[in-house]
């Protein structure tokens, strides 16, 4: 059996992770982002997700016949500080391109090539069910990531695609330091605010994502993974 995963976001942390785990379990690795993924057997298809036009060139590229399932995953983000008080519409309208309309375009193309026992996962967050200040742009677009998968899912159920939204908390990546800060204090907050005392690995959510891209009776589901969060 041939598995395609197409990963966006690829080129580091959780995605990159994802890309290593269904390398390992044999499948075809494509990556959707602006740097290559390093991985050996990975197929990079250099793209800024948040340049729509760009974006349906490189999906109007791909060959996505002759794969017996596929899995997607909606994985590269942009999170970065603003508030209430300083988004404006051309930031707001960035962050919500990258993290939200992408994931649909890529779904609109794909799903068609998408055989039963395919799979759609969706990288939400903790701050797609709860709310933090200073985030505004990123709490909304985590939020609006939930609310296409359960769309989505009621819809592809007839093709027998299965799709959830894996929601991780604090994760050891530069996503993570770059909004925490990197000095060793801010870290230790960030391990203090689970109740395991750490942080979660790319490779703990990389196995999670693997597991519900193959198990259907995950479907439609939230599926938090933040080591329980104080
Ligand atoms: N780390 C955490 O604590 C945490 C917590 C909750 C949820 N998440 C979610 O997990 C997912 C992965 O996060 P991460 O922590 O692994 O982040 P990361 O290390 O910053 O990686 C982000 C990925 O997204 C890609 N990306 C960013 N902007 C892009 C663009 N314009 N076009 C194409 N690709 C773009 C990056 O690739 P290029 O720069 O090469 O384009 C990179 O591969 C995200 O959806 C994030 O919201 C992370």
């Amino acid at each position: 059996l041939s598995l395609l995963a197409l990963i966006t976001g690829a080129s580091r942390g959780i995605g990159r992770a994802a890309a290593a785990r269904f390398l390992a379990a044999g499948g075809t690795v494509w990556n959707l982002s602006r740097t290559p993924c390093d991985l050996t057997g990975v197929v990079n298809h250099p793209c800024d997700l948040s340049d729509l036009k760009r974006l349906e060139a490189v999906l109007a590229g791909l060959r996505l016949t002759g794969f017996s399932r596929i899995t997607l995953l909606h994985n590269a983000a942009l999170s970065r500080p603003d508030t209430c008080a300083t988004l404006d519409g051309k930031n707001f309208l960035h962050v919500l391109t990258l993290n939200v309309i992408a994931p649909q375009l890529i779904n609109k193309h794909v799903i068609p090539y998408m055989a039963a026992g395919s799979s759609i996962i969706f990288m939400g967050s903790t701050l797609s069910e709860t709310g933090i200040a200073g985030r505004l742009s990123y709490v909304a677009s985590k939020h609006a990531l939930a609310g296409v998968m359960k769309a989505t899912c009621l819809e592809v159920g007839g093709q027998s695609i299965h799709t959830c939204l894996v929601a991780p908390g604090f994760t050891d990546t530069q996503m993570l330091r770059e909004a925490i800060g990197h000095a060793p204090e801010d870290l230790e907050r960030a391990r203090g605010a689970t109740v395991l005392g750490r942080l979660a690995t790319p490779e703990e959510i990389a196995e999670l994502i693997f597991f519900c891209s193959q198990n259907p009776s995950i479907n439609g589901a939230v599926l938090h993974a933040n080591l329980g969060q104080k």
